[in-house]
């Protein structure tokens, strides 16, 4: 009984593995990005968090929620509070029902969390042909998640290989596992226009909003790393004073040694 559930689970492992595995060769991998905040010291780049706030107000947020973020949170990219206001005043929330008890909107506050694009998921879904994800924690939900939103949506649509038929209502992506996307291509340069002067082309802005993303998801990573250093820093700084203090304290055994008392201890007793 025991051995036949063993062998028809490996049985069952082995014919699931099969298929993944053919389907795994063929999905092209991200190419790795020389991220600011990537390794032990890394920190976001400011310009390039703002930047990606853009991308994502001015263009995702027509699909996509981000439904953890309040306007006031955007202080941690540096927004000031006025900009933060501005930005908070620019969107519509529900508001108290009015005296005859109808429903009414008002600008958002600070402390509002981002307004959604779609009231629930079946909405979006029967305006897109499939459910957005929501973008608070979508780059840890996504293995590899900033290299592979950044070739997701800023290197992988491109013409499908000879013979792929593209059903109508998706898009060829080389980089979306299964290839076909009900994601239209969100970027194309000159999706936006960057204060700052930088030229807005589909790779800088899929960048600069895998900045901001990554910034959503990870909102306390600097002070993590900085804590991080602080400790290895202790810790070497510990090992030090170990091994200092066990030299002093067994110099005195040497001592003894050199004193010619090379007893094992019973000499003493
Ligand atoms: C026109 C609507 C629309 C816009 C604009 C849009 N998306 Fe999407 N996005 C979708 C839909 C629909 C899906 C689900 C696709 C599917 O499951 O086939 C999706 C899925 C995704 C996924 C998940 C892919 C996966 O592995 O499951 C990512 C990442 C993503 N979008 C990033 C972005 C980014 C970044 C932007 C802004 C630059 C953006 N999207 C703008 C509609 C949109």
């Amino acid at each position: 009984m025991r051995a036949l559930s063993i062998t028809a689970c490996l049985g069952l492992a082995l014919t699931g593995a099969a298929p993944a595995l053919a389907q795994e060769a063929d999905v092209a991998k991200p190419p790795p990005v020389n991220w600011s905040f990537s390794g032990p010291f890394g920190t976001f780049d400011r310009a390039a968090l703002q930047r990606g706030w853009q991308v994502y107000n001015e263009v995702c947020s027509g699909c996509h929620s981000m439904k953890y973020m309040s306007y006031r949170n955007l202080a941690g990219i540096g927004l000031t509070p006025a900009q933060i206001k501005a930005v908070a005043a620019s969107k519509t929330v529900p508001g108290a029902p009015d005296d005859s008890g109808q429903p009414t909107t008002r600008p958002a506050l600070p402390s509002d969390r981002f307004v959604s694009p779609f009231p629930n998921p079946e909405a979006a879904k029967a305006a897109l042909g499939a459910v957005p994800p929501d973008q608070s924690l979508l780059e840890l939900a996504r293995p590899d998640g900033a290299n592979y939103i950044h070739a997701l949506v800023g290197l992988g649509y491109v013409d499908p290989p000879k013979g792929v038929k593209v059903p109508d209502g998706f898009y060829y992506n080389k980089y979306f596992p299964v290839k076909l996307i009900k994601m239209p291509p969100p970027l194309s340069d000159g999706s936006v226009t960057y204060a700052d002067g930088t030229k807005a082309t589909v790779e800088q802005e899929a960048r600069d909003v895998v900045t901001f993303l990554t910034y959503v998801a990870n909102p306390d990573m600097e002070q993590r790393k900085h804590l991080g250093i602080r400790v290895v820093g202790f810790l070497v700084l510990l090992t030090g004073v170990t091994y200092m203090v066990k030299k002093r304290i067994w110099s005195d055994v040497h001592g003894h040694h050199d004193d010619g008392h090379h007893g094992d201890g019973q000499t003493h007793a």
